[in-house]
């Protein structure tokens, strides 16, 4: 049996998320900490037996060899550095950092500190990104040049309260914030990791296309995404949204190369098309091969369980591996921060109307300079600091009075019901 990992969680909305997956790879969760006292009823009463903490300061006294960061999206990096700096492991949700003055301290502390740094990301670890890595790494599509990301979640203006109370918690949250080139690691994420490529260079355009001025969302940005395209370090490029809301839902990625492509299609749930062009297709391959890969791995009944096509799974089994082993991981400190530069750059570059920018290089002492005083920021943070730059490229908008009433008050209707179904 491997040696049991002692971890605490820091938000247990998308942190619950994780419990089952922790547990089944030998991780004791002896800690939670949720200022929202809804949520932490209802962790506890999954878990059992489990310190409960409504404060950070206590609970990172707590007793534990790792710390799983599930608050909100844009405070990760000042809480992952308070962990680094007592030797406690950090696995972060995304994003790593919101500004780059916070990804210049967190690199910093990443180096300084003897625990590891993961950032949580998923994506890559979904059944197809797992096959399209493995079709890259076995090198019949020849030099990797071209790939595309979507990460794109459509969603209905006129929705009901549905599950508005586990996504949001008041009228300044993060979600109704998000520029739309912010949240890009589930799109980017999986094409680098597949490539090896890293982003140098970013532009980005805006779709602006606010929703109904009646509508029950009540979004800062009425852009429905940005499109991105960047250079990459070795003279290839990418073409991807962050998190977009057109046409129909669905997470899809394109890979090419010099003698072929590969790309799991739209709206078949998951399958791959993999195709060669004729004068340099493998002997054991047609042309055009369409097929659902297998989850093919010894954790197949916990993977099929997992959330996000059992990439969360993965995403603890790599992490608790990696603190056992002391070895580090491929989506350490300066893969998480330049996933997070290219949503800011993106952010600048989309506000300019595609003015492109470059990617700055955390490794390297004169970006960390350069940036290391960049705190502009669109979110609201827990301390009452007010946004410095608009979140959406038409600066004025604001979603009307009538969509902020009807978001507040399906957000009510949503927290009593969930209230309801605790008492149970
Ligand atoms: N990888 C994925 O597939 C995926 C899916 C969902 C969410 N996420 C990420 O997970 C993170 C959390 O998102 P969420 O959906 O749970 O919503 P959220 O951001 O609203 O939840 C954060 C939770 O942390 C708690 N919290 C925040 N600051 C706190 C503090 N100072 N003290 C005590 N409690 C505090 C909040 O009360 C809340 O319950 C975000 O970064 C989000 O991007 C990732």
């Amino acid at each position: 049996m491997s040696k049991e990992i002692r971890i605490g969680i820091f938000g247990v909305s998308r942190g619950s998320c994780f419990f089952d997956s922790i547990l089944a790879n030998n991780g004791d969760i002896v800690a939670i900490c949720d200022k929202h006292e809804r949520r932490a009823k209802e962790a506890v009463k999954r878990l059992g037996k489990v310190a409960v903490y409504d404060n950070f300061d206590e609970f990172i006294k707590h007793p534990m060899d790792a710390v799983l960061l599930a608050n909100y999206f844009h405070e990760h990096a000042e809480y992952a550095i308070r962990c680094l700096e007592r030797g406690i492991h950090v696995l972060s949700e995304c994003t790593a950092a919101a500004t780059l003055a916070d990804a210049v301290k967190l690199v910093r502390a990443a180096e300084k500190s003897n625990a590891i740094y993961m950032l949580a990301e998923n994506y890559p670890y979904m059944t197809f990104n797992r096959e399209m890595k493995r079709i890259c790494d076995e090198g019949t599509l020849g030099k990797l040049i071209y790939a595309e990301g979507e990460y794109n979640h459509a969603g209905d203006p006129y929705g009901d309260a549905g599950d508005k109370a586990n996504l949001y918690d008041g009228e300044k949250h993060w979600r109704l914030f998000l520029p739309r080139t912010y949240y890009v690691t589930h799109s980017l994420a999986p094409i680098m990791f597949a490539t090896g490529a890293n982003p140098v260079r970013v532009t980005a355009m805006p779709v602006f296309a606010p929703v109904p001025r009646d509508a029950n969302v009540a979004s800062n940005s009425g852009d429905k995404a940005a499109i991105i395209t960047t250079l990459n370090d070795d003279d290839s490029v990418f073409k991807f949204v962050a998190n977009s809301s057109f046409g129909a839902c669905d997470n899809s990625y394109r890979i090419c190369g010099e003698y072929g492509q590969v790309e799991n299609v739209r709206g078949t749930g998951g399958k791959i098309m993999l195709r060669y062009n004729k004068w340099n297709k493998p002997a054991d391959k047609e042309c055009i091969n369409y097929y659902m890969p297998g989850i093919n791995d010894k954790d197949e009944e916990l993977i099929k369980t997992a959330g996000h096509g059992g990439g969360d799974f993965f995403v603890i089994r790599h992490f608790l591996e990696c603190v056992r082993e002391n070895k580090p991981h491929p989506f350490d400190v300066y893969f998480a921060t330049r996933l997070s530069a290219v949503a800011i750059m993106a952010y600048r570059s989309m506000m300019e109307r595609g003015v492109p920018y470059d990617i700055p290089d955390f490794r390297k002492e004169e970006d960390r300079i350069k940036y290391e005083n960049d705190t502009d920021s669109p979110f609201w943070y827990s301390d009452g600091t007010a946004p410095t730059v608009p979140c959406c490229s038409h600066p004025d908008y604001a979603p009307s009075e009538v969509q902020k009433e009807n978001f507040m008050r399906l957000l009510a209707e949503s927290e009593a019901s969930k209230a309801r179904e605790l008492e149970k």
